[in-house]
């Protein structure tokens, strides 16, 4: 609201606050021009309520190659962006006051999406100390008798931690104990760097029932098209009545954006896109690189260095600033940097030491950015 205000008032504001990348220059891939100049015709109508047939296809084989098996274009269906995936995904398992584990920091679409669906979410800790990795003691501790998922986001957002094979098969062991379902958001998981590969996790349990969540938004620069998707993966008894109510609830809303599912073919061939972003000389590489250099130079802040996404969450020394608010922090450096950021808070973070850099400029105006909000720190005390 703030921004708007200064924005209204023709200040310019260094939006660091929005995983938007085409608001930063990152323009529509010429695979993905192609394909809707080649098949515009095609989405004219509406589709199967599941989601294209050519596009549920491409993504089937993507997620095989991930290592999902025993899967079929039936298990894939098709929304409007992972955003409206979420929303009917969390609606046929919950009943009022079941509890679904969320990490915290996490984006809060998933937080939210299990109160709009009418169940509790219980957060567990992201762990800083141990590079961001989700506490499995933590998680166990708080699983009860109304515990029906886990919510796992892998690269997260805000940390942009990648997680190991290691960690994802403790995950899975959790839930296997516990009879829970698993929700894998990996939006991010084509956005990954330093030589890293990224596991989905239903490629490592084939015996749990697994959402797997994944679109096009972020590793082809695609926010706007809303094209996302879920995979249902598992044991076919287990899966089979919460697929009946995923047909009921995508059936009901007719389809998805057609024009966005035309490029989805296109998309899954061309992981150039991505990997050329990602790798040294690419933007989202480079984009780090000049954050963390300036960061590193700023006393009073401390981080674990993403490995994926575009995003770092770094900790404020709430003694040295004498922070008590992360929303009075981030207003004050909006005031005077106009630099607007998300604090921690925002990503259901309940301590006020933390906030979140969305690395989407020039790395050239990222450096410029962090320089400032060191010279900001310099001398900060929160009144
Ligand atoms: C972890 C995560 N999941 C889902 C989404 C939503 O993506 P979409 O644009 O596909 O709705 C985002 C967007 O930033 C995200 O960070």
């Amino acid at each position: 609201m703030e921004a708007m205000k200064m924005q209204e008032q023709g200040i310019n504001v260094l939006k660091l606050n929005t995983g938007n990348p085409a608001s930063f220059g990152f323009g529509l891939p010429k695979s993905i021009e192609n394909a809707l100049n080649q098949h515009i015709q095609d989405g004219v109508g509406y589709c199967d309520f599941k989601g294209m047939p050519k596009a549920r296809t491409a993504i089937c084989e993507y997620e095989k190659t991930k290592g999902i098996k025993e899967i079929t274009p039936d298990d894939v269906f098709i929304g409007n962006g992972v955003s409206e995936v979420v929303s009917f995904a969390l609606m046929p398992l919950l009943n009022d006051g079941d509890e679904v584990l969320v990490p915290s920091p996490s984006y809060s679409l998933w937080g939210n999406s299990v109160y709009l669906a009418g169940g509790k979410p219980v957060f567990y800790t992201c762990d800083e100390k141990a590079g961001w990795y989700p506490d499995i003691q933590d998680i166990r501790s708080k699983i009860t008798p109304r515990t029906k998922a886990m919510v796992i986001i892998n690269p997260n957002n805000p940390t942009g931690v990648l997680y190991s094979k290691e960690i994802l098969m403790e995950l899975t062991k959790v839930a296997r104990e516990a009879g829970l379902l698993i929700f894998a958001d990996e939006i991010y998981d084509r956005l990954v760097m330093d030589g890293l590969i990224h596991t989905s996790l239903a490629s490592l349990a084939e015996d749990l029932p697994i959402i797997t969540l994944n679109g096009l938004s972020k590793s082809h620069c695609l926010c706007g098209y809303r094209c996302g998707w879920m995979v249902i993966s598992g044991p076919r008894h287990l899966t089979e009545d919460y697929r009946q109510g995923i047909i009921q609830l995508t059936s009901m809303r007719l389809c998805a954006n057609t024009l966005a599912q035309i490029v989805i073919p296109a998309a899954l061939e061309d992981m150039e896109t991505p990997a050329s972003m990602v790798r040294p000389g690419g933007r989202i590489y480079e984009q780090r690189e000049a954050t963390v250099r300036k960061l590193e130079k700023i006393n009073g802040i401390s981080f674990v260095k993403n490995n994926s996404a575009f995003y770092i969450f770094p900790k404020l020394d709430v003694k040295k600033f004498n922070i008590t608010n992360d929303k009075q922090f981030a207003h004050d450096l909006l005031y005077a940097t106009n630099i607007l950021l998300v604090p921690g808070s925002g990503f259901d973070w309940s301590e006020p030491d933390h906030f979140r850099i969305v690395m989407l400029p020039e790395a050239h105006m990222l450096g410029d950015a962090v320089r400032r909000m060191g010279e900001f720190l310099d001398g900060y005390k929160q009144k």
